[in-house]
């Protein structure tokens, strides 16, 4: 079977050269002529550990080809890959489709023999419905079949989240392309994945369904984290204490900053707008919104009073600003509020992290970014530990700033709080 992915972002990039790797002829299409360019020479255009490791070795070993000719593309391949991006529209929730349709337009031209396309990006309940209506138009029906497998690869552990996946979602009623996709899968599905084939239209459903009830999960958290600060409790202790519990489970319960990145905030937004087309209220899931919404301005009224409303002249640190560790990801990521707040209020910022400099803030007065741990809290008032790199997990602050004693916002509960005090800072941190 021959694949081809359209689109090396994130999702195309990552399935593509994994699917490589368990030993498919796959090519990766792009109509950016500068990324392909790119990837020929090898260079991965975005931040994933082990990433450009596994597109040299599969491009050496011609698994892997990159190309920006769709249509050539297509009809060489068996199984085509939608991967293209499905933002949110400007001035509304709902998600911008025309990458996919304008892509449907051109596959639906090339089909010269049986192909099974494939969504593989996030897209809202009866895309593929759509999808097919414009296939159908040049295409008869017993020529392609149009599935959804939806992707859920966290940024930063992407190539193991494909390797090792909970399960496989395959939206199809179509025997035959079930049985194909399956077959494809099986290398995972022998190591453990489940695998769930349903129709088409629930397969798109369980990724939205999936990103709400996680993105819920924290914002829950992060509310009770709210309480604990007002009654003496440790969210830490909350946390265990309900993850214990089977039905409930422990991951992503970890009280924080606002969740942020390429998925939450925008899938969360597109399912109320596909449930507002079906006339169907999620108020739980538009609650969320607009708890995480405010979430920054919660944590901002924090660091308002650790520094007893005098944030003028005030130097603060951040370590970290990407919205997660092990990404250079910067969308959504909660310090794209607070710096541009406290830079406002008269704050001279540093910030580090461990994948450099960051355009968002160059705008900024006072805002600097250095190349170091150290360089970065030399001098400082005040420390926020935003993003929980592995890199800030066992800093010694008492040894590598030596004249000063800042103060110390863990926004990621890193730290124990009776340690750090014990070297004689002033430590806070989330729900504690
Ligand atoms: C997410 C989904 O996990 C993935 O399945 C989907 O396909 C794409 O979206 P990603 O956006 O890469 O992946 O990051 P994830 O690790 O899920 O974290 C999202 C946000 O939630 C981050 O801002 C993170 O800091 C925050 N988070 C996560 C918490 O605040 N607490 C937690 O316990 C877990």
């Amino acid at each position: 079977m021959k694949l081809c992915m359209i689109g090396t972002g994130y999702v195309g990039l990552v399935s593509g050269v994994c699917f490589a790797d368990l030993g498919n002829e796959v090519i990766c299409v792009d109509n950016n002529i500068n990324k392909i360019d790119l990837l020929k020479k090898g260079k991965i255009p975005i931040y994933e550990p082990g990433l450009s490791e596994l597109v040299i070795k599969n491009y050496k070993n011609k698994r892997l080809t990159f190309s920006t000719n769709l249509k050539k593309s297509v009809k060489e391949s068996d199984i085509i890959f939608i991967c293209v991006g499905t933002p949110t529209k400007k001035g509304g929730g709902s998600a911008d489709l025309s990458q996919i349709y304008n892509v449907s337009k051109e596959i639906s031209s090339s089909i010269n023999k049986f192909k099974i396309i494939i969504t593989k990006s996030t897209v809202p309940v009866t895309t593929g419905d759509e999808i097919e209506k414009i296939l159908s138009k040049r295409n008869n029906k017993k020529n392609f079949s149009v599935v959804s497998n939806p992707e859920f690869l966290r940024e930063g552990e992407a190539i193991r989240d494909f390797i090792y996946p909970d399960r496989v979602v395959i939206g199809t009623n179509d025997k035959r392309s079930g049985r194909i996709l399956k077959n494809l899968y099986s290398p995972l599905i022998s190591k453990g994945a489940s695998f769930l084939q349903t129709s088409r239209r629930a397969a798109e459903l369980i990724k939205y369904a999936s990103n709400a009830f996680l993105a819920t999960k924290i914002t829950f958290i992060n509310e009770i984290a709210n309480l604990c600060e007002k009654t003496g409790i440790n969210v830490e202790d909350i946390s265990i204490g309900m993850g214990l519990d089977k039905r409930i489970g422990s991951r992503f319960l970890r009280a924080g900053p606002a969740y942020g990145g390429s998925c939450f905030p925008k899938d969360t937004k597109a399912i109320i707008s596909t449930a507002d087309k079906f006339k169907t209220n999620l108020s739980v899931i538009k609650s969320v919104i607009k708890s995480n919404e405010n979430r920054s301005k919660i944590l901002l009224d924090r660091v308002n009073q650790i520094l007893n409303k005098k944030i003028r002249n005030k130097k603060i640190t951040f370590l970290g600003v990407t919205f997660k560790a092990n990404t250079d990801d910067m969308r959504d990521s909660s310090s794209l509020k607070m710096i541009p707040y406290l830079s406002k209020k008269g704050a001279i910022i540093k910030y580090f992290d461990p994948t450099g400099y960051k355009n968002e803030f160059s705008k900024l007065k006072n805002v600097i970014c250095k190349s170091s741990i150290k360089e970065a809290i030399q001098g400082s008032d005040l420390v926020i530990i935003h993003t929980e790199w592995n890199d800030f997990k066992s800093i010694n602050f008492k040894n590598l700033v030596k004249s000063k004693k800042f103060i110390i916002y863990d926004m990621r509960n890193i730290y124990s709080s009776t340690k750090i005090k014990d070297q004689g800072f002033k430590y806070f941190s989330v729900g504690q």
